[in-house]
């Protein structure tokens, strides 16, 4: 059984002090949860306030992005030594919007997942197609090429640690989820393709998240799903309210 896994991807949100108020907030409705693996990505200069606010807590921290090399002349980088260090258990690799306005490639972001597993971090890596690639009819073709990409050299025991997540850049921020049926489609497609990659064995272990507008009413329908094995959210994750309930997605 594949253990749920729901993270909130903060991206540029949130100053100091709304962020501690936001996990305080989410520490205290989410304290009995055990069910679910619960993660906040907050921006990189909050990690180290975050971290020590859910200490201790069964709310794990995620940082948005990472850079391939340990340490050196890399100006305004951060390396997985310093995401160690701030308390990071994941970290988010391959945002649409990194790929979008910073330009990174699935051989990019294929680096930086080996550079993480490699010291321990759980890569959250993101593929998704765009509108006009949906209505090509190319989602497939244009999600396994991401995968395939992103997961290249790695071995099976370091893609079981892996969590995927699929995240339709059409459905993100704007309101519009993928129905059920899309979503779980492209989540089946990307499992079988793990398993012609990798095996049936590292198929079935991999999480694979759903991302783009989940809301705690579209939440259960999504998980309810064979092959949807989380979420990661945006919007919906800057509140205590709307990400605690997604969270108790079970009731
Ligand atoms: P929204 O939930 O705001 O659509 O964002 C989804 C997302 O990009 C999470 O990484």
């Amino acid at each position: 059984m594949r253990k749920p896994i729901i993270a909130g991807n903060w991206k540029m949100n949130l100053n100091a002090q709304e962020s501690v108020a936001l996990v305080t907030g989410l520490k205290r409705e989410l304290a009995g949860v055990t069910d679910v693996e619960i993660a906040v990505c907050p921006p990189a200069t909050l990690l180290t306030a975050v971290g020590s606010a859910i200490a201790g807590s069964n709310i794990a921290l995620g940082a948005q992005n990472m850079y391939t090399q340990d340490s050196g002349a890399f100006t305004g980088e951060i390396s997985p030594l310093m995401l160690l260090d701030a308390g990071c258990t994941y970290v988010i690799l391959g945002h649409s919007e990194r790929r979008q306005y910073f330009n990174e490639t699935d051989a990019f972001i294929n680096e930086k997942a080996k550079k993480a597993l490699s010291h321990g971090l759980i890569p959250i890596i993101c593929v998704g197609e765009t509108l006009e690639q949906r209505e090509a009819g190319i989602t497939a073709d244009v999600v396994s090429t991401q995968v395939k990409g992103c997961v290249a050299g790695l071995s099976a025991d370091e893609m079981k640690k892996c969590v995927i997540a699929y995240e339709p850049v059409w459905a993100i921020g704007t309101g519009k989820t993928a129905t059920t049926k899309q979503a779980q489609e492209v989540h089946a497609m990307i499992r079988s393709l793990l398993k012609k990659i990798f095996s049936d064995n590292v198929a079935q272990a991999v999480r694979i998240q759903y991302g783009g507008s989940v809301k705690p009413d579209n939440v259960s329908e999504l998980m309810a799903q064979e092959d949807i094995d989380g979420a990661l959210v945006g919007g919906a994750s800057l509140k205590v309210d709307s990400f605690a309930k997604i969270v108790k997605f079970n009731g």
